[in-house]
């Protein structure tokens, strides 16, 4: 089934099984902080699979919760995004920005048909804690609903709807609190339609397939509907029905979907949530206000969870480092610039938030520092980062220890590290203090490029002859050394 992406989230969980990558947990388990822990040290093991619970507390079977989706696992990375299972973190970024090209237009469909229209209640008969909604960390300020989800927004001037990735605590039967980051789309929205004196509607859908996530989770152009993308990420359009309370789109194939009212100014105290960063972000502090007004579900729906935490159980970790990356890669060459052979933000730094790695083949004097400036700054990558380093194309972004090998060979700290200052940040950085100063951040640009002035004159690198790594290759086998040879991104060519 290579080739095709998943559609919704139970053909995602067939294959997912299908390739040895789910794990089922029959015995019951509390929805307070339980599963949580258990999705924890369970993915402290890199790679470790999905993990789906069939039973929670207070709820039997009623519904399940599905954690770890991608975590920090390339292979279900690839069965999401339609690519081959042993593709390199390289070649999903490669991938990703494939897929990110392409815009398909949804589909309206016969909400008879629809599944998330399997149940529905409106008004009064709406009870969000009716689904197994988990309590993550200790000291979070309540019960969070969407973690791994997807909420759409219309822009009030022109209309297009942005479908970004935002929690979502739950105050009570019928209202839960939006937590946006500043600059974030659906903010933008926000403000913009008080400024009018108008309310904002709501979709969210709190059980999805992670291919939407690799478009919500990202910064797509702030003029365009990302439905489209997500059709494109698909290779199908996505398909919606009518919403039953607001005039936004439902997708059909969610498992379970809030549609909401936010009324102008309508705030209530949100958090602390324990966040990407690994840290409990801001304080409790005033958050968007989301009355529901419908909540629909398929039978027996399946809730996504987003655990944020330090990597490995950092749910971000390897849909940023991939996704993240195809949209830098993407700005930087949109913006003309040559010689780009790789991206990679790092699944390690507060969850592929922290850490840019561009790899090129420099080619003009001012070329690394010029690619650093634009990586740090493009709308893919702005957000958060703290360091971006340029390393040449002998080095693999993605392969920390050759990274590191650059920045410590490469790179004159005195002379190759300039800092920004004032940045797009967040009012979850724990760094910035006291917190009343958030939410402006800074970044360090380094080049660990080999100093291009004196580029010819530079150290060689000591490599191997191509003849004699093809030789060593072929006689692996005879050696009695077993496995296969690494392959080698940089050999000496034969003169
Ligand atoms: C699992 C997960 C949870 C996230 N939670 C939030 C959140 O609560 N608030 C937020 O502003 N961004 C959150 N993000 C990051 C945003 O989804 C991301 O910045 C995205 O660009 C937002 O969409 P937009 O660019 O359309 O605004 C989360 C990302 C992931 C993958």
């Amino acid at each position: 089934m290579e080739g095709t992406v998943p559609q919704d989230l139970r053909e995602w969980l067939h294959r997912v099984a299908e390739a040895g990558e789910l794990a089922v947990v029959d015995a019951e388990v509390d929805w307070d902080q339980e599963m949580a822990a258990i999705t924890y040290l369970w993915a402290r093991r890199p790679g470790a699979p999905a993990l789906l619970f069939r039973r929670v507390r207070g709820y039997r079977d009623r519904a399940s919760c599905l954690w770890n989706l991608l975590g920090s696992s390339l292979r279900r990375m690839a069965i999401t995004l339609g690519a081959p299972l042993d593709s390199t973190a390289l070649d999903l970024v490669r991938h990703a920005r494939q897929l990110f090209r392409r815009k398909i237009p949804p589909v309206w469909v016969d909400p008879q048909q629809a599944p998330v229209y399997e149940n529905q209640r409106v008004g009064e008969e709406v009870d969000v804690l009716s689904l197994p909604v988990p309590k993550h960390w200790p000291r979070d300020g309540g019960r969070y609903g969407g973690t791994f989800d997807v909420v759409l927004t219309r822009d009030p001037e022109a209309g297009w709807v942005n479908v970004g990735t935002y929690r979502m605590m739950v105050h009570d039967r019928n209202h839960v609190g939006l937590y946006v980051s500043p600059g974030k789309d659906a903010r933008l929205h926000i403000e913009r339609a008080w400024q009018r004196g108008e309310a904002v509607e709501v979709v969210a859908c709190w059980g999805v397939p992670p291919a939407w996530l690799a478009v919500s989770s990202q910064g797509f152009p702030k003029t365009e509907s990302e439905l489209d993308y997500i059709g494109g990420v698909l290779g199908r359009p996505l398909e919606l029905v009518p919403g039953r309370t607001t005039s936004l789109p439902v997708p059909a194939r969610a498992e379970v979907a809030l549609e909401g009212v936010i009324r102008p100014g309508a705030t209530r105290l949100e958090g602390p949530f324990g966040e990407f960063t690994g840290y409990y972000g801001r304080p409790e502090d005033q958050a968007f206000l989301v009355e529901v007004t419908a909540l629909h579900h398929r039978h027996r729906p399946i809730l996504t969870n987003a655990l944020m935490a330090d990597y490995p159980s950092n749910e971000q970790a390897v849909l940023f480092a991939v996704a993240r990356s195809a949209r830098i890669w993407e700005d930087l060459e949109r913006l003309g610039v040559p010689g780009i052979r790789g991206v990679w933000a790092h699944p390690a730094a507060a969850g592929g938030f922290g850490v840019t790695v561009v790899s090129l083949e420099q080619r003009y004097a001012g070329h690394a520092p010029q690619v650093l400036a634009l990586a740090a700054q493009c709308p893919g990558g702005a957000y958060y980062t703290k360091w971006v380093i340029a390393v040449d194309e002998d080095v693999d972004p993605s392969d920390t220890d050759q990274v590191l090998w650059a920045l410590s060979t490469r790179c004159n700290p005195a002379e190759d590290i300039d800092i920004l200052r004032q940045t797009w940040s967040t009012w979850l950085d724990p760094t910035q203090n006291p917190p009343e100063e958030r939410p402006y951040g800074s970044k360090a640009l380094i080049n660990a490029c080999k100093e291009h002035r004196y580029l010819h004159q530079f150290a060689p690198r000591t490599r191997l002859a191509r003849s004699v790594y093809e030789r060593v290759r072929s006689r692996w086998a005879e050696l009695g050394l077993g496995g296969q040879p690494p392959s080698v991104v940089s050999l000496e060519e034969d003169r």
